[in-house]
């Protein structure tokens, strides 16, 4: 007998499964509209005690619930944040996904799900400088503890586990400096322990796939237990909208939703809508024009006299690519090293830093195509400097111990066209090595 549209669906490549114009929500039967419609009540008629009573009891057991939500209050559950889960958990290859009004919502429930007090974290020394922040200020306070160690070290691992570990953390690649850490190593090391550990004392690994987004990689496929992204980045992608989530087994779905519910960093509709309808469904198209101006961009700067280092998981000198190609691939198979780019001017510590500031306030002021601002994965091309902006919570002596250097430039690269990104780049650097208070050894000649 022929399938149906839904049977037939993991036929499709996830490229189509995310802009389909047809597809049965559990959510919201929809299946006449091309574009899903927006939600926007924050309470649900109820026709009588009964079915409220039901909607009650099914959120508290989504796992054992078949048909349709009953829904009965936003920050429970709503249909347009609902259609948007089933994709992402799809997109991750995950069972489900549950969506936070910010990625550092989406973090702090991870966390708050998996931990207690008297637990402790294994992170890697480099983290987003708000989750750094969460970790090393916050969750003490409720006596969860954090050690901070490189997890590109198998020993530092081994070393930082005691009985209490209950949760291992990391970002891949690392915002800024764009390390890579080994997932399935990760998480054999952690298998290792857990053999020994009665059962519900398990170290579990959260990944943060925000740089690489699914499209470049999928922690879950490498043994991670759960994934938690900033959709403000590239899923959202035109930097429209906040949101984060949490992509995981369906084991963890009633905690993260009592969890959302009790905690009320929820994902709005008018937030969650913009996301479903024109973030996810150009993720791939973006990501596969963002990347091949990352590439272009990243050779240009590789070969100019006033670089020091660039760090691109896709260029050949990443000291990390054999690793990068095992780990970060696309849903077809084709290597994936993602959108941001890192790189140092020329010169000592201190004039490093000078000179970025002078180059990056040049790019701030004449530049068309390049922007100053935070955040990453836009339609437009933002930079930014790590040391003094997005890491300014981590302490100086840690960031120029793991190479957040004081000249360090983060680049997200957009949808322009690469060849004014360049052009751009280059008057910008030109102006740079012209200004009187810039001194860069080796840089006599700017521009090529
Ligand atoms: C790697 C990473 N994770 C999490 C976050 C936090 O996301 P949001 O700003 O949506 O809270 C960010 C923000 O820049 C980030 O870069």
């Amino acid at each position: 007998m022929a399938k149906n549209k839904e049977q037939n669906q993991a036929n499709y490549n996830m490229r189509t499964r995310m802009i389909d114009g047809s597809y049965g929500s559990k959510h919201w039967e929809y299946n006449h509209h091309i574009v899903p419609p927006m939600s926007a009540s924050c309470a649900y008629r109820l026709d009588n005690v009964q079915r409220g009573a039901e909607g009650f009891a099914h959120f508290a057991n989504p796992e054992d619930i078949d048909s349709l939500p009953i829904f009965i209050y936003d920050r429970l559950d709503e249909p347009a944040r609902g259609m948007l889960e089933e994709k992402l958990a799809c997109a991750e290859g995950g069972d489900i996904a549950v969506c936070f009004a910010t990625g550092m919502a989406a973090i702090s429930a991870a966390i708050g799900v998996t931990t207690k007090h008297g637990d402790e974290i294994v992170a890697h020394h480099t983290l987003y400088g708000c989750t750094y922040s969460l970790f090393a200020n916050w969750l003490p306070r409720q006596g969860i503890t954090t050690s901070f160690v490189d997890l590109k070290d198998p020993s530092a691992f081994w070393s930082s586990i005691t009985c209490n570990t209950r949760v291992v953390y990391l970002e891949t690649p690392v915002n800024p400096t764009l390390d890579i850490l080994d997932i399935a190593s990760i998480k054999k090391s952690i298998s290792d322990v857990n053999a020994t550990r009665p059962k519900g004392r398990e170290i579990l690994l959260i990944v943060d796939n925000t740089f690489a987004t699914p499209f470049c990689q999928r922690p879950l496929q490498f043994g991670a237990d759960m994934v938690v992204q900033s959709l403000t980045k590239n899923i959202g992608g035109f930097g429209t909208d906040m949101g984060g989530a949490v992509i995981a087994s369906a084991k963890y779905q009633r905690d993260l939703l009592l969890y959302r519910k009790d905690f009320g960093g929820v994902l709005s509709p008018k937030g969650a809508w913009p996301i479903l309808v024109y973030g996810l469904p150009t993720l791939a198209a973006r990501m596969v024009n963002q990347q091949k101006s990352a590439m272009k961009i990243a050779h240009f700067l590789e070969g100019h006299p006033m670089i020091e280092k660039v760090i691109y998981p896709g260029l050949e000198s990443f000291p990390q690519r054999e690793l990068a190609r095992k780990q970060m691939f696309s849903y077809d198979g084709t290597f994936a090293p993602g959108t941001v780019i890192y790189f140092v001017l020329k010169g000592n510590q201190g004039r490093a830093q000078k000179a970025a500031e002078i180059f990056i306030n040049v790019v701030a002021k004449n530049s068309r195509c390049i922007t100053l601002a935070v955040s990453l994965g836009q339609i437009r091309t933002l930079i930014e400097a790590p040391y003094s902006m997005t890491h300014a919570a981590l302490p100086d002596d840690l960031k120029n111990a793991i190479g957040i250097s004081p000249g360090g430039i983060r680049l997200s690269l957009g949808l322009e066209d690469w060849h004014d990104i360049i052009a751009d780049l280059s008057r910008a650097l030109e102006e740079t090595s012209a200004d009187p208070s810039n001194y860069c050894d080796g840089a006599a000649t700017a521009g090529s």
